[in-house]
């Protein structure tokens, strides 16, 4: 199969002008008055839960509304489990009157949950996604084609590489063409940076998908295809046809669950090597070898050390976490990544350890909710870090650039400047 002609140019574009967006003042004290998208939190995220866990277990804001941001594992276990006091109507700690629309399975609390979970659930079984694999690595083959056909000693691992492997991987299951991926990263940056802190932009976005989407549909219900979008079109849940609105929220969810939370933790894996050749030279020893254990408790490690993505949750009873009284109508975080730092759940959580044995780490969530696309974000690991490693075994990280992080709800590197130095 041949790609040169589809190829986005995840410029990291978008057509919000940030002069016009809501300003807030700077974060001086993260326990009482955080903000995930204070320009500190994506370099910083990891030392700012570290220095919460010190002073208390829950830090608190009343930039969104009161809003509480728990930094354990156990306060964050406690909020993921209990959906009688915490719903998933409200995923993103945003606005208190942002307009929130259905995108189950992730926004619906018992007993609506099961019955969308076991709808979309046989997508992405093991089976059907290792299906994908020789796909997969041939697409990402073509992308190390382009960079070495580009003849430069520098790339940017982001732009050119890992912001492309999740796009394609989650277009081809829905359906939809990889030439619109300039779109949806554009939707994916103003939803998730900008529509925290102006309902306009939220409203903006969600229409626009919402268009995009609703064609689709209207597509698949004329001519049925093999995708995910098609399996949403005749939607069923016990014998009843499942609203429209519900199937636009289904296609919005897939989307944006399946692009940069991906995206975001290949990037992550790959700074960390470019940024410790210790840990790259071990990986270059086994790189005839796709399947041995290093590369599996390598992912393992960077979904547990840079874990991408945070929650948010309403709260519908008045009850407490860790002590603190929270009560009805306020928002909390469900801080995966920070419980992945916390030093009563893991050994040494402060040190990335490569081959780390015991790993229970909280990247893909907890209880009801746990990701429903842990297979395939974890393939598209499994395959990108194979493959640039292989092609690249003492790239380095290009000192003469400058690494951005992104803010807020999922967190990971924009770009990744590269030397690549080495057999290339
Ligand atoms: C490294 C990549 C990924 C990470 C770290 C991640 C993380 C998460 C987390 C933390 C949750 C729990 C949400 C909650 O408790 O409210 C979740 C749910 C979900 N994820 Fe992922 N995700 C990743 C990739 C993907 C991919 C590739 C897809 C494919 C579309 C996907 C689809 C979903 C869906 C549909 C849910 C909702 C499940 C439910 O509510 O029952 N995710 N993910």
């Amino acid at each position: 199969m041949a790609y040169e002609n589809n190829r986005p140019s995840a410029d990291q574009g978008s057509s919000v002008n940030a002069a016009d967006t809501v300003q807030a003042e700077p974060v001086t004290d993260w326990v009482n008055d955080w903000d995930w998208l204070d320009d500190s939190w994506g370099a910083n995220a990891i030392d700012i839960w570290n220095g919460v866990r010190e002073q208390c277990p829950v830090a608190m804001t009343e930039r969104y509304g009161r809003a509480f941001m728990p930094v354990t594992m156990e306060a964050v276990s406690a909020i993921a489990n209990d959906t009688v006091n915490f719903s998933s109507e409200f995923v993103s700690v945003a606005q208190p009157d942002a307009i929130r629309r259905p995108a189950p399975p992730i926004t619906s609390d018992p007993p609506d949950h099961h019955g969308h979970r076991r709808l979309l659930l046989p997508s992405f079984s093991p089976k059907r996604i290792q299906e994908m694999e020789s796909e997969l690595r041939e697409y990402t083959r073509s992308l190390i084609a382009d960079i070495r056909a580009a003849d430069s000693s520098t790339a940017d691992a982001a732009a050119q590489y890992s912001q492309h492997i999740p796009v394609h991987g989650i277009a081809q299951m829905i359906g939809v063409p990889d030439s619109d991926a300039d779109l949806f990263r554009d939707w994916i940056y103003r939803n998730f940076q900008i529509a925290p802190r102006d309902n306009r932009v939220r409203e903006q976005v969600t229409a626009e998908m919402r268009a995009y989407f609703a064609e689709l549909l209207e597509r698949r219900a004329a001519q049925p295809e093999d995708d995910l979008a098609t399996l949403v079109t005749n939607a069923e849940i016990d014998g009843e046809p499942v609203d429209n609105e519900l199937k636009l929220g289904y296609l919005l969810l897939l989307l944006l669950a399946g692009i940069d939370t991906t995206w975001s933790a290949i990037g992550s894996g790959l700074w960390h090597l470019a940024t410790n050749p210790h840990d790259l030279a071990r990986l270059a020893a086994v790189v005839d070898d796709p399947d041995d254990m290093l590369w599996l408790t390598f992912s393992e490690e960077v979904l547990r050390y840079y874990a991408p993505v945070t929650m948010g949750r309403k709260v519908i009873g008045d009850t407490e976490v860790a002590g603190c009284p929270i009560r009805k109508g306020e928002q909390v975080l469900v801080t995966f990544p920070a419980a992945n730092h916390d030093p009563a759940a893991f050994d040494q959580p402060e040190e990335f350890q490569i081959d780390r044995a015991q790993n229970r780490h909280v990247a893909f969530g907890l209880g009801i909710h746990r990701c429903l696309g842990s297979n395939l974000a974890r393939l598209e690991m499994k395959i990108a870090f194979h493959e640039w490693v292989s092609a690249f075994p003492t790239y380095s990280i290009d000192e003469a650039s400058e690494t951005t992080w992104t803010n807020g709800q999922i967190r990971g590197p924009r770009n990744i400047p590269v030397v690549l130095a080495g057999d290339n």
